[in-house]
Order: C-alpha cells, then structure tokens, then sequence
C-alpha cells in the first residue's frame, strides 16, 4: 500500500460488490465498474458500464401499479476475458475458469490512483500445474472512447494450451440495485454483431436504447503475441466474441491485449457509432503506448488538483479526488451531462441528477472551472423544462425537479420500496423544491469564483432570475404573520414529507427552504441592478421582467418567515410540536439506526410524528453561508441570529439527527470543525470513511457517493481553512482540526492558477508560482500581505 494505491488482498465473494464499485476506472465521459473480467455477471458480480447522460425510459407494473422510471444505461459489457486449460490430448475443454468455482491460490488487486489503473495479479492451480495471470486495465483518460485490458499469461512449472475468449457482451441488463429488481431492465435492443471486413481481429457490437433511440457501438481488437496460436469469431447470443487458443511453454509470458473502443450516436464530429468505434479500435496504439498517454493525461489532472494530506485521511481524500474525475473530467465539459449522485459506478438512483451539485462545484470551481460551467450549462439547457413544470404547478420562473435525468422532467419515484416491510409506498421526496436554490447558489459561487462574467450575464443569469420568480410567486403573504411564507414543500431532511395525519405531504416554511430562497431573490434583485444596459433590456424584454417585478422579489426576500421555538430555528412551522423519539431505545433494540424512516415504517409507525432528521437540514445553512453572510441574510429578513441563537440551534438538531445520509457526516463535520467542537472529527471521519468502509450498510456497492467524496475534498480546502476570495483577496481564517493540522494544495481563482496553501502547526504559507502574472493579496483575520510572483507569504496563526 502507498499513498497513491489502494490494495486487496485475496478473493472474498462478499467484498466484491463493494471493491468493484470501489475500483471502477473512467473518464468522465464512461466508466466501468472493477468487476473481474471471466465472470459476467451473476452473484456477486456486476459489471457494470456507465456513459454520461444517457438514459433511457421504462414502465413497469409494481403493487398493482404502473410506474415510469429513466435509468441511466448499463451498456454492453466490454470487459469479458475468460480462459481456460486445454487438455494436452486434444480432448473437450474443461470449463472456464472462475474464482468462485476454483479460488485462486493467491489473488491480489491494486489500484493505481496516479497511473489510473487496475491492476490484478492471479495464480491458479490447473491440471498442468500452476498459472500466474497479471491483468491490466484503464479507461483512456486522454481518448475518452477507449479502454484496454492486458492479460499476460505464465505457465510456472510445466507446458500448457490455453484458449482465451475476448468478448463484447449486449446481453445485460440493468440489474445492480436489488430493490430495483421488480421493475423493468431491460433497456437494450437491436443488438447486431459483427466482425470488422477492414481487421478481421476486430469484433464490433451495436444496439439501441428502447426508447431514448441511442445507438450505441462498441469495437473490440483483441491481439496476442503466442506464436503459432489459432484464433476465430463467435458471433453468437448476443456477444462478440473472438476466441484464441495457444501453448505456453513454462516461464515464457503470453500477452492478449484487448483495446475497446466505445461511441454512442449522441457523440459529435463522427460519422455513424460502429464505423467510428471499429476505426477507433482497428487503429489505437498498442497498451503499453496507451498507458503512457493515459498516464500523461492523468498527470495534467492531478497537476490542476494538487492535494496533499497525510496520513489515512490523505489517501482517503485521494481516492475522492480519484473518483470526482472519473466522474466529471475536462471530457465531461464537452457532454450534455449532469452530476450524478452515485457517479458512474453504480445504479442506485438511477444515475439521476439531485441537489447534491451543490457539494461539488464549489471543489470544481477552484480547479476545472470549465466542467462547472458545463454542469451548469446541463442546468441552463432544461430551463424550459423547468419554465414548463411550474407552469404546470400554477407558478411562474423555473421549477427544477428533484431528480433529474434526460430532458429535464421530475424524474423522482412516485413509489419506492421498504426493503425492511417489504412494502411500497408513495414517494414525496419531489417536493424537494429547495433544489433550485442549490442551482442558483451554483451559478453565483460560480461566477464568484471565476470572473466569467460572460456566462453570468447570459444563461447565468436566465437560471437564476427564473428560480428567483418561481420563489417570488411561491411567496403567499399572510397579513396575520406580516411574512411571507412558502408551503407544501420538504427540506433537505427527507425524513419530514408531511405533517402526522395530514391528508397531503408537505410541510411550512422549512427555514432552510425559506432562507434560501431570501438569498437567492436577493442575489438576483442584485445581478438585475448590475447587469451591463444592453443586457439588461434585452433580458427584461425576454423575461417580460418589470421594476414592480423586482420590487416585489425585493420585499419578499426581506419578509420571508422563519419560524421559531423554544429559541432555535425551527426546521419547519409545527416542527416544535413533534414529539420526541426514543433515540436511546431504538439504538439499543436496532444498533443502526441511520434509516430510522424505514425502522418506523415496518413498525407501523411514522418518522413523520418525530424530532428525527435524516441528515443537516437548518444546519446546511451554516454550510452554505459563512457565519457573516449567515447573520448578515437573517438581518436582512428582519431576525436576529447571534452566536447564542446558533450555538442552541445546532445543540438542538445535532443528537435529532440519524445520518441516513452520506452528506449529514460531511455538513456537521464541516459545521462543528468552524465552530473548534470536539465532536467534529466522529463526523469528517465518517464522512471520510462512508464509502471505503461501506458506513451505509450496503450503499457503496451501488454507487459511490459523488457529493459526500467531493464534499470532503472541499472540507480541507474552504472548511478547514475559512478560504474565500472577497474583494479580489484571498482571506483565510483556519480552524484546523486536531487530526488534521497540516495540510497542503493548490487552487485556482480566476487568473491566478497554482496559488499554493499550506497549514502548518501555527503558520500558513500562502505561495503563488513564477508564472503568475500579478500579486495576489492574502488576508487572514485583521492583516493583508501582498504575495509577489513566485514567493511565499507565512502568516502565524493564532494560539
Ligand atoms: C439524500 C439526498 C441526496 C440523495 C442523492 C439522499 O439519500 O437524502 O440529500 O440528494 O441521497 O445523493
């Protein structure tokens, strides 16, 4: 194990699940998960691969019910390498090998986060004596369309024949998700084979979505280097296969080589799918010229995301880097994809797209700044979509769906399982309106970050002045309260959808709901009175947008209402009322108790009746907004939220809240860390820990989870060190933690790359690189130092 590899040793069927989601290799434009290749899939194995954005829809009858789900695909499989001994008479091969049905006497598997491989290293017993097998493979990070995987065989101790199947597989479905397994898979049709007339070597395979129509092609060239060896094409059951026989003499390594190349007819600057995946395939470089390249793009990578963290935390925190760009790389930047919560690596959540951008832009920002843009852009791109669904609602401005996917519809269930009752039942988790605030809040930090004022003021601001109206008009004024109020919604706490015994879901005046929705009008009352004259006319005139308009958005981000009891900030009007939940009890009778909702729910009960949050609610808005800007927005709406008021709020909903989240973790960790708290740490360790250790119970192997990973990354970088660039400054203010003091990386603000910081015991060094093309001011507490081109500010901390 080093920094930069992630290593395991022996086959455990019952790890698997967890390490192929764990070691899956991609681009940001596909990915496939760290399944082994001889195997197909079949308990415990899935291999699943991934390309961004596309989806496809099915219907499915559930509980007497037709429900509609969009997926994201799980496309041909391109991994399969099997192999197996050939008698040395001549006689009927005996069956593939498997690791299940023959466990490897040594089995060992490494990830290399720096060189972006996979790398695993087999011994096995045959009837001809031991087998050494090293296989290696990569998702191209410079040619987004290629993969490759190495095999090199060696007899150890006597000859032997060996045959070897490459194949292209169009016989999957999508499978991954176990409380999916009712409802419709089947998204593949039209699978052709075929075998390329320019390089018979090379197997193609091409099929369709059913109903999205996209095709999709892959090509696969499969090359050994025995001499005297036989091979010919199957092209049969819905595979591609090239089969391949030949001897081994002992100690002398035979090599098949497999490129694969995968294009889809959503991709520009190609002819048809099949042609260019055969062109692609037929004339890739061979591997070890393919792992330089991939190696030198993963280099770049790596230079723009400088990270360095000892310890456990770093090597974590590496493979969450290692992740995020899997999922969302410079290739992303040129798709028309979102961010999807579980990556590339699993199908939970059906690939969807939720609020959990709002974990990861604000990483992306100071690094790739162009894939946020394009993350927003996917965003600006289904406006109309939103536009049409609050028309729909009655409202007016943009209403962007919980989960989104293909075009922009709600694509959240309307029923979802209870694997603990077994029952399904109605799924509220739409209401979740609060999303739109999270893309709104995206664009400004956004533009903040960067300067690019020019898609501020273009599609920027058409994103933001439309959420902004769809909250104004969700505003109803209550001349009882003097306030405005928004009802009928659920906060992030995705516990609370209605009130007990309520006939509808939804609930007042979330506050998180609420405040949000204040900052974005202000912000966007803000970006209307600064935007350059000819824009401004011409968007007022598109928009049909008039000063009473803005007025009105004015006075309601003033008068919006935060609801209140015994002095905290209520996460909801009536939230006061629940009653309180035996936490102690049902920790003693269940031990884990993070899906608290679904505990209830098989008891016959409701989490709806309880103080019991699933994850930060209320205290997300301590995450999103520094304590200055946080005090300074609940002034502006007419409240006084001092450090007593905050202290309390947080002491309320901390020991209410169960964790069922991957982000719940993060947000506290990031919260209590600001606030100096001891009990910080349990947090960022299990927002670190969620995925490597599986701390969901289950989850992982389903999917990674993008924003808690990315989420982490941004702890270190603007939790931990209070960075945020005002007024053309870049200000720090530390609060680093006991178990993680000393740190460095490096960040990008606007034209400033590289700039370097580092926290040490009692200092911070602030450097920017010989290249930049000015000083960069730095400012930490009451100081401000200037940091010359090519020199290092140290700046002592406080004691
Ligand atoms: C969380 C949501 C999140 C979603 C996707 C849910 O479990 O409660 O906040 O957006 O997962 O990651």
């Amino acid at each position: 194990m080093t920094d930069w590899t992630w290593e395991y040793e022996g086959y455990d069927p019952a790890e698997e699940p967890l390490r192929e989601a764990l070691c899956t290799l991609g681009n940001g434009y596909f990915a496939t998960r760290g399944a082994a290749p001889e195997t197909g899939a079949g308990p415990p194995h899935y291999p699943g691969t991934y390309a961004a954005g596309c989806y496809n829809r099915l219907v499915s009858t559930v509980a007497g019910r037709e429900v509609e789900n969009e997926d994201m695909v799980n496309l041909p499989d391109w991994l399969p390498l099997r192999f197996r001994a050939l008698p040395p008479d001549d006689g009927p091969p005996g069956p593939w090998w498997t690791p299940d049905a023959h466990p490897p006497l040594e089995h060992h598997q490494v990830l290399d986060l720096r060189a972006g491989t996979l790398t695993r290293r087999l011994r096995l017993d045959t009837p001809q004596g031991p087998l050494a097998v090293e296989q290696c493979r990569l998702v191209h990070m410079g040619d987004p369309h290629l993969a490759a995987l190495r095999t090199t065989f060696t007899a150890e101790s006597g000859p032997m024949r060996l045959e070897a199947e490459s194949a292209l597989d169009g016989t999957v479905v999508n499978a991954g998700v176990a409380r999916y397994r009712d409802l419709e898979g089947r998204h593949l049709t039209d699978v052709r084979t075929g075998e390329d007339s320019a390089d018979p070597g090379t197997v193609w395979l091409t099929c369709r979505t059913s109903a999205s129509g996209i095709g999709v092609a892959l090509a696969a060239r499969t090359r050994a280097d025995a001499p005297g060896g036989a091979a010919r094409t199957d092209l049969s059951g819905g595979r591609a296969a090239r089969r391949l026989s030949f001897a081994l003499r002992p100690g002398v390594p035979v090599t098949v080589e497999k490129t694969v190349a995968l294009f889809t007819s959503r991709d520009p600057a190609i002819g048809d799918p099949c042609g260019a995946a055969c062109q692609r395939a037929g004339t890739a470089a061979g591997f070890e010229d393919l792992l330089a390249s991939h190696g030198r793009a993963w280099r770049h990578l790596w230079d723009r995301a400088e990270l360095d963290v000892p310890g456990k935390a770093g090597r974590i925190l590496r493979l969450h880097l290692f992740h995020v760009l899997q999922t969302l790389s410079p290739h992303t930047a040129e798709l028309d994809a979102g961010v999807p919560a579980r990556g590339l690596h699993g199908e939970a959540y059906r690939g969807h797209v939720f609020w959990d951008e709002l974990f990861v832009l604000p990483y992306l920002n100071l690094h790739f700044p162009e894939i946020s843009r394009a993350l927003l852009t996917y965003r600006h791109r289904r406006l109309p979509a939103a536009c049409r669904a609050a028309r729909e609602a009655g409202r007016k401005g943009a209403m962007y769906p919980w989960q989104s996917g293909s075009d922009g519809r709600e694509e959240t269930q309307t029923l979802h399982l209870n694997p603990r009752s077994g029952r399904w039942l109605p799924d509220s988790s739409c209401l979740q309106r609060h999303v739109g605030s999270a893309v709104a809040y995206n664009v400004w930090r956004y533009a903040q970050a960067t300067g690019d004022l020019g898609f501020l003021h273009t599609k920027g601001a058409e994103t933001l002045l439309n959420i902004a109206r769809f909250w104004a008009d969700s505003a109803e004024y209550d001349p009882g309260e003097e306030r405005y109020r928004i009802r009928g919604v659920v906060g992030p706490d995705e516990y609370h959808e209605a009130y007990p015994d309520a006939a509808a879901p939804g609930l007042d005046d979330n506050a998180y709901t609420n405040v949000t929705a204040a900052w974005v009008l202000a912000r966007a009352v803000e970006l209307s009175r600064t935007l350059p004259a000819p824009r401004k006319a011409h968007l007022f005139e598109d928009l049909a947008l008039e000063e009473a308009e803005l007025e009105r958005w004015e006075d309601v981000s003033r008068r919006l209402r935060v609801p209140f009891h015994d002095g905290v900030i209520s996460q909801f009007e009536g939230y006061g009322a629940l009653a309180e939940l035996d936490w102690e009890g049902y920790r003693a009778r269940y031990g884990d108790i993070r899906r608290l909702d679904r505990i209830l729910e098989a008891e016959g009960d409701t989490v709806n009746r309880y103080q019991a949050s699933k994850q930060a609610d209320v205290l997300m808005l301590g995450f999103l907004f520094p304590p200055r800007e946080l005090a300074a927005l609940f002034a502006r709406l007419g409240y006084r939220l001092d450090d007593g008021l905050w202290r309390r709020t947080v002491d309320h909903y901390l020991p209410r809240t169960s964790h069922g989240s991957t982000l719940s973790g993060l947000v506290h960790g990031w919260l209590l860390a600001r606030e100096r708290r001891p009990e910080a740490w349990t947090h960022v360790e299990e927002a670190l820990t969620g995925d490597v250790a599986d701390v969901q119970g289950g989850t992982t192997p389903e999917g990674i989870h993008l924003g808690a990973m990315a989420g982490t990354l941004d702890l270190v970088q603007r939790g931990l060190t209070g960075l945020e660039f005002r007024d053309g400054t870049l200000h720090l203010d530390p609060a680093p933690l006991p178990q993680l003091c000393e740190y460095g990386f490096s960040v990008r603000f606007r034209e400033f790359w590289g700039i370097g910081v580092r926290v040490t015991a009692g200092a911070l060094d602030v450097s920017l690189p010989s290249t930049a093309n000015a000083p960069l001011r730095v400012g930490l507490h009451d100081r401000t130092v200037t940091v010359a081109p090519g020199e290092t500010a140290r700046l002592a901390l406080p004691r």
